[in-house]
Parts: C-alpha cells; sequence; structure tokens
C-alpha cells in the first residue's frame, strides 16, 4: 500500500500532516524498533513520540536506517515529538529540543509540541518526575507565554516546521493565542468516541489548529489511572456493530470515525498486524446513519485523567473544557 494514501491536513504553518500517524507511548527498544520500521514499510509516515517515552534513539535508528536505504525521504517523513515539562524554563527549551534532535538523528521535527501545561522542576535531564522533601511532585510554575517564545525561535532556527500543544483546556490556549507570534498549529488531547472534545474541536477550528487524537482505541493497556469500572470502548456493542456491517474490525471503525470527524490520529500498537490493520482505513465510509450512532456514545470519559499532576495551579482538567 502507498503511503500516498493517507490524506493530509494543511496546517496554519503551511506544513501538511499525515492524518494518521503511529504513537509509540509504552513503547520500549525491545518492540519500538520493529513497530517503527514495520510502519514505515506499510506506509505510515507519521510518527509521534516524546521525550519523556524514552524511545527516541530507537525511533531515530529505524528513521536514519530507512533513509540510507532509500526507503523513505525525510521530506515525506512526519516526526512529532514533545517538550516534557521538567523543560518549561526559557533557557532548557532549545537545549531540550535538540537532545530530542540529536536522539532522532533528524536537523528539525516536524512538530513540537509542550507535552503538559503543569511544569515540573527541573534537577537534571533525567529525573522527569522529580519530588520535593515531603515526596510530592515538585512543580515549577513558568509562564506558558516564555516557554512559547522559546519555541517560536525553534521555529525561527529552523529546528521545528510546526509548533504546538498538548493537554492544555481552552483557556491555557487561548492565552497563547491572543499573545503568540506564530500560532500553535496543532492540539493533541485525548478523544475518541467516548471523549470527542468537540467543544474544545470547535474552539480550535476557529482559531485555525489541528486537533490530534490521543487513546483513539480507549488505551486498553494503559499504565496509569486505570479504571476498572471505564467501559472498553473497542468492545461497545455499538462500535461491534458497526463494525460487522462494514466488514471492518472495531479499531478500524474507531480510527476512521475519528478521521471523518476532522481528527488526527495517531493509535499505537507494536503488534504488525494491528499496525497494518490500523493503516487499512480509507478504503470505507461511515454512513450518516452509522456517525449519528457513534456520535451518540460520547460521554466525556476520561481514560488518562492526569491525577499525578492534579495538584498543579495549571492543571488542564479542572476546567469543563
Ligand atoms: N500527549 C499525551 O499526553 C499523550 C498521552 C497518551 C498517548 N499519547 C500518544 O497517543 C498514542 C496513542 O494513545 P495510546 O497509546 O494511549 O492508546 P491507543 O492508541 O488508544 O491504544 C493503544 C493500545 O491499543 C492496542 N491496539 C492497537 N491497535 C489495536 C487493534 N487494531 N485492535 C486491538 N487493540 C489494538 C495496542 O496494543 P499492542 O501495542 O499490544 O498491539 C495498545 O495497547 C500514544 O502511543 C502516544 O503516542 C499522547
Amino acid at each position: 500500500m502507498s503511503a500516498q494514501i493517507v490524506p493530509r491536513i494543511l496546517l496554519n504553518s503551511g506544513q501538511r500532516m499525515p492524518v494518521l500517524g503511529l504513537g509509540t507511548y509504552q513503547s520500549k527498544s525491545d518492540n519500538v524498533k520493529e513497530a517503527v520500521s514495520y510502519a514505515l514499510d506499510v506506509g505510515y509516515r507519521h510518527i509521534d513520540t516524546a521525550y519523556s517515552y524514552g524511545n527516541e534513539q530507537d525511533i531515530g535508528e529505524v528513521v536514519q536506517e530507512k533513509i540510507q536505504k532509500g526507503l523513505v525521504k525525510r521530506e515525506d517523513l512526519f516526526i512529532v515529538t514533545k517538550l516534557w515539562s521538567t523543560f518549561h524554563k526559557p533557557e532548557h527549551v532549545i537545549p531540550s529540543l535538540k537532545k530530542s534532535l540529536a536522539n532522532l538523528q533528524v536537523d528539525y521535527v516536524d512538530l513540537y509540541l509542550v507535552h503538559n501545561p503543569c511544569g515540573f522542576k527541573y534537577t537534571d535531564e533525567s529525573n522527569l518526575f522529580p519530588t520535593d522533601a515531603d515526596n510530592n511532585v515538585w512543580y515549577d510554575q513558568t509562564d506558558h507565554m516564555d516557554t512559547w517564545k522559546e519555541l517560536e525561535k525553534a521555529v525561527d532556527q529552523g529546528l521545528a516546521k510546526s509548533i504546538g500543544l498538548s493537554n492544555f483546556n481552552k483557556r491555557q490556549i487561548e492565552r497563547i493565542v491572543q499573545s503568540a507570534r506564530i500560532k500553535p498549529a496543532n492540539l493533541q488531547v485525548e478523544c475518541h468516541a467516548y471523549f470527542m472534545q468537540k467543544p474544545l474541536f470547535d474552539f480550535c477550528k476557529q482559531h485555525g489548529i489541528t486537533l490530534t487524537a490521543y487513546g483513539p482505541l480507549g488505551a486498553p493497556t494503559r499504565l496509569f489511572s486505570v479504571n476498572p469500572n471505564d467501559p472498553v470502548l473497542l468492545e461497545d456493542p455499538v462500535v461491534v456493530e458497526i463494525a460487522k456491517l462494514c466488514g471492518k474490525t472495531p479499531a478500524q471503525v474507531l480510527l476512521r470515525y475519528l478521521i471523518q470527524m476532522g481528527r488526527i490520529v495517531i493509535p499505537k500498537s507494536k503488534t504488525t498486524n494491528r499496525i497494518k490493520a490500523n493503516f487499512e482505513i480509507f478504503d470505507f465510509e461511515i454512513s450518516p446513519e452509522n456517525v449519528a450512532k457513534l456520535g451518540g456514545l460520547d460521554r466525556h470519559l476520561r481514560y488518562y485523567p492526569f491525577d499525578w499532576c492534579k495538584d498543579s495551579v495549571e492543571f488542564p482538567f479542572r476546567d469543563s473544557y
């Protein structure tokens, strides 16, 4: 299957972002290389990672090998990584991005996101979850605008083609949009059939910001904040029924639905047949009637409540959106 099959969405930076990418959270060296290599062979060109996932180096090795073998071109790839919360202070932003670039063995990333509005105290570059003397999360309150100005400099210096935000709420995004010289091109938030983020999506659209849906399959194997009472999205009877009608799997229906609703999706898998199946979503269409049925599933269910940073003054999910 050709990589050209994945439509691209125009960002306000002028870049074109593939609407399907491979997520890599919880993909470690034993499986991430195989997953990324296979995904590139299948036709994925968009890879989502983050400094905090600890797998940029592995991804960089695979990307470099594929480029050197002439199997992919750097300009066809869309690589996304994220600034971790311990690097919000202006003096840490560009050095942290440069570290990510070195890990990824590239001169620029296509999209650089602020991972989380909650800043943490910088102690050293490997301590991602610093705690104070009482063992509480050690927060840092760098003004988001001061961090954002450094991301703008990263664009000026050619280190990032586009910049954006992740896990920010409307109020936090609005503040950046009002004073930014370079507007955010993309917002990455949890989004799936149980949590379509309609108000935030509409707000972003008004401001020319695209929305990437993380956890698009309902993050069935997430490590944190697992509530055993949460319904399993992939097993929802409405999703299963529509999948049967379409001759597709529940995962394919969930991804296709999000794309039809204007979201960019980054399903994660380390399993080759799933990586391939998750890519095969451009040869069918969910009917308006079934789109409406899927719309009925929306229930503001957060699989990732981020309760580990709920005491931060910038905790984003206190606001309704
Ligand atoms: N910005 C943020 O704060 C943030 C937070 C969370 C996630 N993300 C990004 O978003 C990506 C996706 O989110 P996520 O990984 O949390 O959740 P997800 O993509 O909704 O779900 C991933 C899980 O679903 C399984 N899976 C994949 N394809 C499947 C299929 N076709 N059928 C059945 N199960 C399938 C995977 O298992 P196997 O791997 O075992 O196949 C994996 O355990 C992440 O990897 C990361 O890149 C960003």
